[in-house]
């Protein structure tokens, strides 16, 4: 799925000259033969190694399910390439910590699939925050709601994310991973965690999570992750209460979804709701992208990808803000699992 999205973005980067798309993996004949209709690559295989070992290869994306990415994360490491690497980085923290030390030890560029971060409604909050105009932050809650993806609820879908031994996790480390990294991106590192988790489809991970956490900032806030039957709604909500204002925002993975919405209220003041086409052309143009026909924002993310590596800088974000989201992660799962709360 993600992978042919990122085939996506990166046709069109090879199409404005920023990159040349030389080979692309997947054992899948299915996946290779959509891959191709999404990008052309020089040639096609089944075997990700020809890929990693190609000296004429720069830099390596990695977009195969969860339990691969440490074989192919350390592989590329090996072979001195860029890479990127989706989200969440591995089934276990052990193995997540294991791929952000190497990564640490190397120079190359290294980006993690956290697309959230080129959101312009994450972006226009992350900048309130930082700026402290609306005073400092004082607490917030954030709702991650998604259809269960996986082939039993979703018919043609793949089942891996039921499959703890693969996946890892449920609900919280494969989709809320995400709502993990945006707010320790804007409050900062996580340093007590509690949290409950449930199974009501009956998978062996969860479909339910809440997470209550405590920010090193001393911002606090409540983490709702679910994965249900429900298809075709927005699948986040975000509350942030600020000691002069309180900001709400609904957000969806799709750019210019119609489920997006912002709201600023201050002080004796009607509702702000900015112009959100404004918003997102402002973002994009501070971007520098030179197109708007994408829909996910996997395209911006690529592109700056692209560029780190033109550039021979550190990807953004990177295994450090990863680790950051899966410590995160981690503490929740050992705090539903003892009953008690847990140092991040
Ligand atoms: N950032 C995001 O918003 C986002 C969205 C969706 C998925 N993801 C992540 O991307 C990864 C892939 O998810 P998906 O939904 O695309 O999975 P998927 O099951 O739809 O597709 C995975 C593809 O990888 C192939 N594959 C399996 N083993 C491989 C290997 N060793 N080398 C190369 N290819 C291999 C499969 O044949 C399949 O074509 C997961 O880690 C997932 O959590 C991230």
């Amino acid at each position: 799925m993600i992978g042919q999205i990122h085939a996506d973005g990166l046709r069109k980067l090879a199409e404005d000259g920023e990159v040349v798309t030389v080979g692309a993996a997947d054992p899948s004949e299915a996946s290779r033969t959509a891959t191709a209709h999404n990008c052309s690559f020089e040639y096609l295989t089944d075997d990700p190694t020809q890929v990693i070992e190609d000296p004429g290869i720069d830099a390596v994306m990695i977009t195969s399910p969860t339990s691969t990415h440490r074989d192919l994360v350390l592989a590329t490491l090996e072979s001195g390439k860029a890479l990127f690497c989706e989200k969440p980085l591995a089934p276990s923290f052990a193995e997540v910590r294991e791929l952000c030390d190497a990564v640490a030890m190397t120079a190359r560029p290294a980006q993690v699939g956290f697309h959230s971060r080129f959101h312009p409604i994450f972006n226009r909050i992350q900048r309130l925050v930082e700026s402290a105009e609306l005073g400092v932050p004082m607490a917030y809650t954030l709702r991650d709601d998604q259809y269960w993806p996986t082939g039993a609820v979703v018919p043609g879908h793949s089942s891996w994310r039921s499959d703890r031994a693969q996946a890892g996790g449920g609900a919280l480390l494969e989709h809320s991973i995400h709502a993990a990294d945006i707010v320790c991106w804007m409050f900062g590192p996580a340093v007590r965690v509690s949290a409950s988790t449930r199974s009501v489809f009956g998978y062996d991970v969860e479909d339910v999570a809440t997470v209550l956490v405590e920010h090193a900032s001393g911002v606090v806030g409540t983490i709702l992750s679910v994965f249900n039957g429900v298809r075709g709604r927005e699948e986040r909500r975000f509350e942030v209460f600020f000691e002069n204002a309180a900001v709400e925002a609904t957000t969806d993975f799709i750019v210019g979804a119609t489920e997006d919405s912002f709201l600023v209220q201050r002080p004796d003041a009607a509702p702000e709701r900015p112009d959100l086409a404004a918003l997102r052309e402002d973002h994009f143009a501070e971007l520098g992208l030179p197109r708007r026909d994408f829909v996910f924002y996997t395209y911006p993310a690529d592109r700056h990808w692209v560029h780190c590596v033109n550039d021979d800088k550190p990807g953004a974000p990177g295994f450090d803000a990863a680790l950051r989201a899966h410590e995160l992660v981690d503490a929740a799962y050992r705090s539903a699992s003892t009953g008690v709360t847990v140092s991040a």
